[in-house]
């Protein structure tokens, strides 16, 4: 099979779909890789590495669409790359379809075979083409936190971890998730006094069996939040409620009783925020000030760090794209029931759910249609 390549053109994505290492492993089970110029150039990595490890270098992103059986991808395709859409083609990607209905009918008008990595799902429920971001953005909170309650920065001139003689910075993490636990372990790193908030009693059980005396578990209500909110010096929110926007945990008349200069980092903003006060901001512009706190939304965070965050995404995705390219996707999807749920479309067909009731839109079951 030819894999391809192509250079992410999504504003400020600066990821990639395969990393050179998964170039070696698909040239010993005898497959093609096409890699578009300067695909690896945002994450540091440069084309001769690829070459190195067995790809051809196409100049251009026609050349890597038009002669690939399967494209991976980061970002779901723009635009300017549906005319690359043919029938046969397996896409395998991130691609957040249910609001995108332009991109859904140039799929199915085009029949190619879309495989999202957000709806992969394991037997046991995880998200794991999910969980690596979430790795990412919670250890990145805790970092930009710390960067934004120094004074010049605009925070209230803190240094997260104290040092003897004077008090550490108190950090609350709303939600003991994969976002929550990751911002725990950096937070607790650099010595802040760290306090976690989960409605999941059996989480913060987990937490304080990992974390003993080092964290404060609390049970998430109003009264908790109010008061966790008022003494910390940085709120991460790292709420999920799968399926749904985040709830407005954190109101305005908490963040009004934080000290001046005091950070929140809402990393649920890609859900809509768990603070009442929340925007999404990027990376160009990522914070503004409520009632004198300072505010970071941002929704993409790890496209600050590509680098650590294509080699995660890749640790994750490798093992499914091998199965897909070894496989075929119809070997692959009837071998692995986590690869079937993340087929969205296939053959000019809607195959998920979620995706066709977004839209108002008529849909089958892969196995109706395979
Ligand atoms: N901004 C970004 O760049 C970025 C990157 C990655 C993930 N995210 C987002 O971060 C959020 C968290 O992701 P995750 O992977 O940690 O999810 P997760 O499912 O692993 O964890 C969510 C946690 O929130 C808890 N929770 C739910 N309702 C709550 C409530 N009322 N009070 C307290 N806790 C509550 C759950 O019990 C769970 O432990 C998601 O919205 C995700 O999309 C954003």
């Amino acid at each position: 099979m030819t894999i391809g390549v192509p250079r992410e053109i999504k504003d400020h994505e600066t990821r990639v779909g395969c990393v050179p290492s998964m170039v070696t492993t698909l040239r010993e089970h005898g497959h093609e890789v096409l890699v578009e110029a300067d695909a690896g150039a945002g994450s540091s990595i440069p084309d001769d590495e690829y070459e190195e490890a067995g790809a051809s270098i196409v100049t251009g992103a026609e050349g890597v669409w038009a002669k690939s059986d399967l494209v991976v991808k980061v970002k779901e395709p723009q635009p300017s790359e549906y005319r690359f859409f043919r029938a046969g083609l397996t896409l395998f990607t991130y691609l957040h379809l249910a609001p995108l209905p332009e991109l859904t009918d140039a799929l199915v008008g085009a029949g190619v075979n879309a495989v999202a990595y957000e709806t992969i799902r394991e037997e046991d429920n995880s998200l794991p083409l999910l969980t690596p971001m979430s790795e990412v953005a919670g250890r990145m909170a805790v970092q930009v936190g710390a960067q934004y309650l120094e004074k010049p920065n605009g925070g209230r001139g803190i240094l997260i971890g104290g040092v003897p003689g004077v008090a550490p910075a108190n950090v609350a993490v709303i939600g003991g998730g994969t976002v929550g636990h990751n911002a725990i372990k950096m937070a607790c790193g650099l010595g802040a006094n760290v306090t976690v908030i989960d409605r999941n009693i059996n989480r913060l059980r987990e937490l304080d069996d990992i974390y003993s005396s080092a964290v404060l578990t609390l049970a998430s209500n109003t009264y908790t939040i109010r008061e966790a909110v008022r003494t910390a010096d940085l709120v991460i929110g790292a709420v999920l409620i799968p399926g749904a926007s985040a709830p407005k945990l954190v109101r305005r008349d908490m963040i009004a009783s934080m000290r001046k200069g005091a950070v929140v980092v809402d990393v649920a903003i890609d859900q809509g925020g768990c603070f009442e006060t929340s925007h999404a901001t990027t990376h160009t512009d990522p914070i503004y000030y409520v009632d004198g706190v300072l505010h970071y939304c941002v929704s993409n965070m790890p496209a600050a760090v590509p680098h650590t965050s294509t080699f995660a995404l890749t640790n994750a995705t490798a093992p499914y794209l091998f199965a897909l390219a070894n496989k075929g996707l119809e070997r692959a999807c009837g071998d692995n029931q986590a690869i079937a749920e993340g087929v969205n479309t296939y053959q000019g067909t809607i195959t998920y759910a979620g995706v066709a009731e977004s839209q108002g839109k008529p849909w089958r079951t892969l196995n109706a249609v395979l």
